[in-house]
């Protein structure tokens, strides 16, 4: 496993809970890199005079398209099929218990945005490296460095853009309230399940 920054990590347990339905992690692992793509996007075009971004950030959603596709044609191969848009309580959480400290816009979503990958990045290696089926686990294994790309670039965009003690404060908190909202997301078979209920089981 590699040293995450997360102030939390997943146990490895999780992965037992998360292959239960297969199908189903697939479908929401395809809905999640097609809603990173579009943040990709979002982000793009609310910045789009800044040439590095637009440059950085276009290349990204390409990347998440590609891996949205995997994703799909993984699922199609085991007969499932994508499951309609759901909610997606980690993000959602995230995003909404971050507003009350909020620091600047921009710097924000770059950062949880950073966060996200983050944290789908070691679910990634949890993956890799605890499924049974040994073709998944490649699927996953093979997105990692991409994945890690996404994250870097994250990072580096807040550093370039901000103040490094500013970015290095508002990080902290975003970690520390990421943790919690991570380990409390509810459970099931999906990227961002959380693992809360796994302790209360033991
Ligand atoms: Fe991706
Ligand atoms: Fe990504």
């Amino acid at each position: 496993m590699k040293p995450f920054k997360l102030a939390a990590l997943t146990p490895p347990a999780w992965v037992a809970m998360v292959e239960e339905d297969a199908n189903a992690l697939l479908s929401d692992h395809a809905h999640c890199e097609l809603k990173a793509a579009s943040t990709a996007q979002a982000l793009l075009l609310k910045h789009r005079t800044n040439a590095r971004l637009v440059d950085e950030l276009s290349a990204m959603a390409a990347e998440e398209m590609a891996h949205f596709r995997q994703a799909v044609e993984a699922l199609q191969a085991r007969g499932g099929e994508l499951g309609p848009v759901e909610t997606n309580p980690y993000a959602e959480r995230l995003l909404g218990e971050s507003g009350p400290t909020r620091g600047a816009p921009l710097l924000d979503r770059l950062l949880i945005a950073g966060l996200i990958e983050l944290r789908s990045l070691e679910r990634f290696h949890l993956l890799a490296e605890g499924l049974g089926d040994p073709e998944l686990a490649a699927l996953y294994r093979g997105l990692i460095p991409s994945e890690s790309g996404h994250q870097a670039l994250f990072d580096r965009l807040a550093r370039s853009l901000f103040d490094g003690a500013l970015v290095e404060r508002r990080q902290a908190e975003l970690l520390a309230i990421e943790a919690r909202v991570a380990r409390e997301a509810p459970p099931g078979p999906r990227v961002h399940a959380g693992w809360a209920t796994l302790e209360a089981a033991e």
